[in-house]
């Protein structure tokens, strides 16, 4: 049988990580953010204005820790609003691209029962085969009032409809619904009703 894989992509504040990580606890797997991994390569960027290392090796996954080289990294400082922009902003590139999707299937093929993963280009690009694809979409305004509350009001709607709007036109792996995933909309439901969703859809596959 093959490994269960469920992919989730969506726009910042559709509420990816939420979702993600209750199926995650619902079906015992391991939950993984693709997007930690663009800003701690962005954010060893920042710190030492070089794009390229030796060594990378996930410490532990929850919370998150993260040695690049002689560098280690922790979950909490990376939901910076600079390292918003700035991974989204680095993202763009196919470089580094590539290395975050050998780093993402490394995880993968650790993830001995199965693995729950979000970002923008997991079911599109990254993990085609998945079992279940998920597309998470809601309101632009609940989006945004989520985005601004989890960043104590650091980050402005402005800056969400920019980082958005790079995320979807970047030339590559660009934000799509996937074709074979199902979208849920994720304006007034609560977690436990999407997670049921899910599992509803994971049982017609
Ligand atoms: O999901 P997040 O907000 O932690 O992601 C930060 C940025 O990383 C996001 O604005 C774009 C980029 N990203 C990406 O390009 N592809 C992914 N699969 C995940 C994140």
């Amino acid at each position: 049988m093959n490994k269960l894989i469920i992919t989730i992509d969506g726009p910042s504040g559709s509420g990816k990580t939420t979702l993600g990580r209750a199926i995650s606890q619902k079906l015992d797997v391991t939950f993984f953010s693709s997007g930690s991994i663009y800003r701690v390569i962005t954010k060893h960027f920042l710190d030492t204005n070089s794009l390229g290392f030796e060594n990378f090796e996930i410490i532990s996954l929850e919370p998150l820790e993260i040695r690049i080289d002689q560098h280690t990294y922790i979950e909490k400082d990376l939901y910076t609003k600079e390292l918003n922009t700035k991974s989204s902003e680095l993202a763009q590139q196919i470089e580094i691209r590539e290395t975050v999707d050998n780093i993402l299937k490394f995880v993968e093929s650790s993830a001995e029962n199965g693995l729950v993963v979000e970002g923008r280009d997991m079911g599109s690009v990254v993990f085609p085969d998945a079992t279940l694809k998920i597309y998470l979409d809601a309101d632009e305004n609940i989006r945004s009032t989520r985005r601004i509350e989890q960043s104590n009001n650091q980050e402005t709607t402005e800056d969400i409809v920019e980082r958005d709007r790079r995320d979807i036109t970047r030339k590559n792996s660009p934000l799509v619904v996937p074709k074979d995933a199902i979208t849920l909309k994720n304006n007034t439901s609560t977690v436990d009703e999407l997670v049921d969703e899910v599992i509803k859809n994971l049982e017609l596959q």
